[in-house]
């Protein structure tokens, strides 16, 4: 099967919101509106990167990146990212990551952060650090890619994560 990666466009948001809706049903770990996340931030102008997997005209995966601090700097935020059941263990989620991680480069951030499972995102580079917290607590749950200097401080996501 080809699939590739293209920016969000116009049309893209209520299938973005589906696959969304597609890849975090049924897991334990899900809030249950991580749906509504994708929506939240372009509503909020914080929808920084919007990208799509496709497959032909269907869209199988999405990764957004919004702003983020971490302590005092800029950085940005990877998430939710997504693949729908069917298309899932290709390479696509990897993909989204590693496209948004080059994107977010050029964005002269001090680096990309995100809460997730240290099992997917440590082979994509990411890396736990004990010097970050989120609401003053740590997690191992919490990963960077640092551009510019080490990641220190409290991980302050976009306001819609934590509504
Ligand atoms: C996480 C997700 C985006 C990965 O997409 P994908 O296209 O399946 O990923 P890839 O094919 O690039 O990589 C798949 C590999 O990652 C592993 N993997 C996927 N999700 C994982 C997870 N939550 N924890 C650990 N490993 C995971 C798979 O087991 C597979 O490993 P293998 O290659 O050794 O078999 C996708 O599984 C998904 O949408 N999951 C539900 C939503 C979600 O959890 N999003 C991330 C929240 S932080």
């Amino acid at each position: 099967m080809k699939w590739k990666i293209r920016q969000e466009q116009t049309g893209d948001e209520a299938v973005i919101a589906e696959v969304t809706r597609a890849a975090f049903a049924g897991k334990a770990y899900a809030n249950g509106d991580e749906d509504t996340l994708p929506a939240k931030l372009r509503d909020g102008g914080a929808l920084i990167l919007s990208l799509v997997a496709v497959t032909g005209k269907t869209v199988i995966g999405h990764v957004a990146l919004s702003p983020a601090k971490v302590g005092d700097a800029k950085w940005l935020a990877v998430g939710p990212v997504s693949v729908v059941p069917d298309h899932q263990g290709r390479g696509i989620g990897s993909a989204l990551v590693n496209h948004a991680v080059t994107v977010a480069q050029a964005y002269g951030r001090g680096g990309v952060v995100l809460e997730g499972d240290p099992a997917f995102y440590g082979r994509l580079g990411f890396v736990q650090s004990n010097a970050l917290t989120h609401q003053g607590k740590p997690s191992r749950h919490l990963q960077t890619i640092a551009f510019d200097g080490d990641a220190a401080g409290d991980v302050e996501f976009h306001p819609v994560f934590s509504e």
